[in-house]
């Protein structure tokens, strides 16, 4: 038997929740998916997104992990034996995206370091494509690893175990309640300055006015402006991979689970909000220092990250040589303590299966994943991360969020979920939500996931239609083995 992952209170769980959802898709998806789709007019289909999709989805892996206190492929193999098979598909997803994920902190790591003395020079575009990334759109482009970023890559996989390996509360949970409050802080201190930079009132506007183009009522008629609000809140609140199902799983009794979990959805709201007003104003104050209109320098990702904002560190004087470096720490806080959710979901379950310590599964499952994200230290990375992002965000993710909508909506006794929620919690949840999990999420997301694959598929060059195969084998194949081998733990 393994020893029992535990968290020592309520609080601790709160934060790593809150790590877990604060991410890259806050600072560096949010503006922009917010501002493209029409600004103001955004706003609207974003808060029902929260309440509808967010904080309803939230709370099926709340009810669900803390209710069976284990692992999603051995709460299927409860379940049904069956089912186990569902579980393994479902974890490896976190997994594969972690591959990646930690590949651009790799990234945010070196430009923490350029940070301090502009080591990006002037032309900040040709210098991340070209001069870091050697990025190439030749597949032979992957036998050329680029050094600088292969170590990187290996000191944030060595930081994720030396964090990952210890007791819960000693290394996730002490680093969340450490960093959480460190990257409000510092956000708070980027935020304040940018918005008394001149122009960060036309960014501020731009963010904020409704860009109606044929009037409130038809354009809130949109499909595309509401399926991007759902698919901000699906990345944002890292819905779908289990990652809050798990951590619930090791909370004790007695935890108000329906006021944790409103928290953590509002938290990372207005985390993001608040964040894109200092991206605006940053923004606004480029476009008026060197006169381009907002709409060209606006970009999201890594093109916000790496590119655009570093040019204007460079305009900034000596204030860039202090702001630049905490953006990178912000950003490095948010996405590491990601990262770190990512990784929890398969290791719980193999420690479930397998009894294998804590300490012993989080070695396996870094080493692997390292060697995994070698592939994007490579030139041809840039092009692989993208085609491993589409992929597992269009199908992925929005498919393992029906799914569990289904398994604990249909197959399981949903009304068992709701008294497991309910339980500790004055504020009650009843009808509606068990409405909006039996139907409207797997209605609207099962929608997105046709539209999304479909327009994926028609735009599929030859390349990435083969790279994308391979990737679905596998995550067709690994769960068979997972499932096949023999569980190592009686009560399995
Ligand atoms: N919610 C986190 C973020 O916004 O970056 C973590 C995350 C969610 C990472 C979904 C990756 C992902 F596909």
């Amino acid at each position: 038997m393994t020893e029992k992952n535990q968290w020592e209170n309520a609080f601790t769980f709160m934060m790593a929740m809150i790590g877990s959802a604060v991410g890259l898709g806050n600072i560096w998806r949010f503006p922009y998916i917010a501002y493209s789709n029409g600004g103001g007019e955004f706003i609207i289909p974003y808060i029902v997104a929260i309440l509808c999709v967010g904080i309803p989805f939230i709370y099926v892996e709340y009810g669900a992990g803390y209710r069976f206190k284990a692992s999603l492929s051995k709460i299927l193999r409860k379940i049904n034996k069956d089912y186990e098979y569902i579980g393994w598909f479902v974890l490896l997803i976190p997994y594969l995206i972690l591959t990646y994920y930690t590949c651009i902190i790799g990234w945010n790591i070196i430009y923490l370091c350029l940070s301090f003395f502009k080591g990006w020079g002037s032309d900040t575009d040709s210098f991340f494509t070209q001069s870091m990334l050697h990025s190439t759109t030749n597949p032979m482009g992957i036998f050329s690893i680029v050094l600088p970023i292969f170590l990187a890559v290996a000191f944030v996989w060595v930081i994720i175990w030396f964090i990952s390996h210890k007791d819960l509360n000693k290394g996730l949970g002490k680093v969340c309640k450490i960093l959480i409050p460190l990257l409000f802080f510092i956000m708070a201190g980027i935020v304040i300055y940018s918005i008394t930079l001149p122009g960060a009132s036309t960014g501020i506007k731009a963010l904020f006015t409704p860009h109606w183009s044929h009037g409130p009522l038809i354009d809130l008629l949109d499909v595309n402006l509401w399926l991007a609000a759902f698919g901000q809140i699906v990345f944002s609140l890292s819905l779908g991979l289990c990652i809050m199902l798990t951590y619930s799983s090791y909370l004790p009794k007695g935890v108000n689970l329906v006021k944790n979990g409103l928290i953590v959805a509002l938290t990372n709201s207005a985390f993001e909000i608040f964040t894109a007003i200092g991206m605006f104003s940053i923004l606004g104050y480029m476009s008026v220092t060197s006169h381009v209109p907002i709409n060209d320098v606006i970009t999201d990702g890594a093109g916000l990250a790496f590119i655009v904002l570093p040019s204007v560190f460079n305009n900034m004087g000596h204030a860039g040589y202090i702001i630049g470096p905490l953006f990178f720490i912000c950003l490095f806080f948010a996405a590491l303590t990601s990262a770190l959710s990512l990784i929890e979901p398969l290791s719980s379950a193999l420690s479930d299966k397998f009894g294998i310590s804590r300490d012993k599964a989080t070695k396996y499952i870094c080493v692997v994943g390292f060697l995994i994200s070698i592939i994007f230290t490579s030139g041809y990375g840039v092009t692989l991360l993208t085609y491993f992002d589409d992929f597992l965000n269009q199908f992925g993710l929005l498919l393992t969020i029906i799914i569990e909508c289904i398994i604990f909506g249909w197959i399981y006794k949903i009304e068992d979920i709701m008294e497991t929620l309910n339980e500790n919690s004055n504020l009650k949840i009843g009808k509606t939500w068990k409405f909006i999990i039996k139907y409207f999420i797997p209605i609207v997301i099962g929608f997105m996931w046709i539209k999304g694959n479909f327009d994926n598929f028609i735009n599929e060059g030859v390349t990435k239609a083969v790279i994308q195969i391979i990737l679905l084998a596998i995550m067709i194949i690994v769960p068979i083995i997972f499932t096949r081998l023999p569980a190592k733990v009686e009560d399995y």
